[in-house]
């Protein structure tokens, strides 16, 4: 696949923020209409759930499909999606916050004691923290080969991110089977990379 040029480049980043942005466009037009469903809370956190693993995933694809499609460009694109990821899990986390938890920590303590898989989705956001806030240029100049080293983290944030979805599920499988296969593809073409880093 051929690299894009500098004019392409940017037409296509922009392209791709907009279309990042339409979950949470269509999020607040269905809250704003009142059509989140018979339980609205419900829905808020699932779609934001839904979104944050989607783009997970996708954006460790990223890499793999570079090699894979020979897709030069490819790599300009993986930052935009990762800190989209964490900004759909970061509007997760607020939601829960503030519509489960109510701002009120016994409370939380009690939710966190009943449902532990809430408190492992919350270890993933944790360890997306210093990977958010050094997706930018000058902490990359700055962290130089440490850079790397810490995204290492970004693997651990997938494993329970996988592991708080799976832990909840109680019909149908499909969702955690599907994203587990994935991850499993994902790290196993990665295990070689990630040997060499260390
Ligand atoms: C990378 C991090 C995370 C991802 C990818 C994620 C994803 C998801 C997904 C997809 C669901 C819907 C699961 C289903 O019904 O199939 C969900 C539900 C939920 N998540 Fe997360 N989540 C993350 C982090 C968090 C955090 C930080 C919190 C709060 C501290 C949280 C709290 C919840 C709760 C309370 C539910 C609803 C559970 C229920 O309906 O009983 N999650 N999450």
């Amino acid at each position: 696949m051929a690299t894009l040029t500098p004019k392409q480049l940017y037409a296509a980043k922009a392209v791709v923020f907009i279309i990042c942005l339409l979950p949470l466009a269509y999020i607040i037009y269905a809250a704003l209409t009142q059509s989140l469903g018979t339980d609205p809370v419900k829905s808020l956190i699932h779609q934001t759930g839904d979104w944050a693993i989607r783009l997970f995933v996708l954006t460790m694809a990223i890499s793999p499909m570079r090699a894979w499609f020979a897709w030069g460009s490819a790599l300009r694109f993986r930052r935009m999606l990762g800190l989209y990821t964490w900004f759909y899990t970061s509007l997760h986390l607020l939601i829960v916050t503030t519509y489960i938890f109510a701002w009120d920590w016994q409370l939380a303590k009690i939710e966190l004691a009943e449902r532990p898989y809430i408190f492992v989705g919350f270890a993933a956001w944790v360890l997306m923290v210093p990977l958010g806030l050094t997706s930018n240029n000058r902490a990359v100049r700055a962290l130089r080969k440490n850079w790397a080293r810490l995204h290492i983290l970004v693997y651990p944030a997938l494993l329970l991110a996988w592991l708080h979805i799976a832990w909840q599920v109680r019909s149908s499988y499909f969702d955690a089977a599907l994203y587990g296969v994935l991850i499993i593809c994902l790290l196993f073409q990665r295990f070689q990379k990630l040997q060499k880093r260390l």
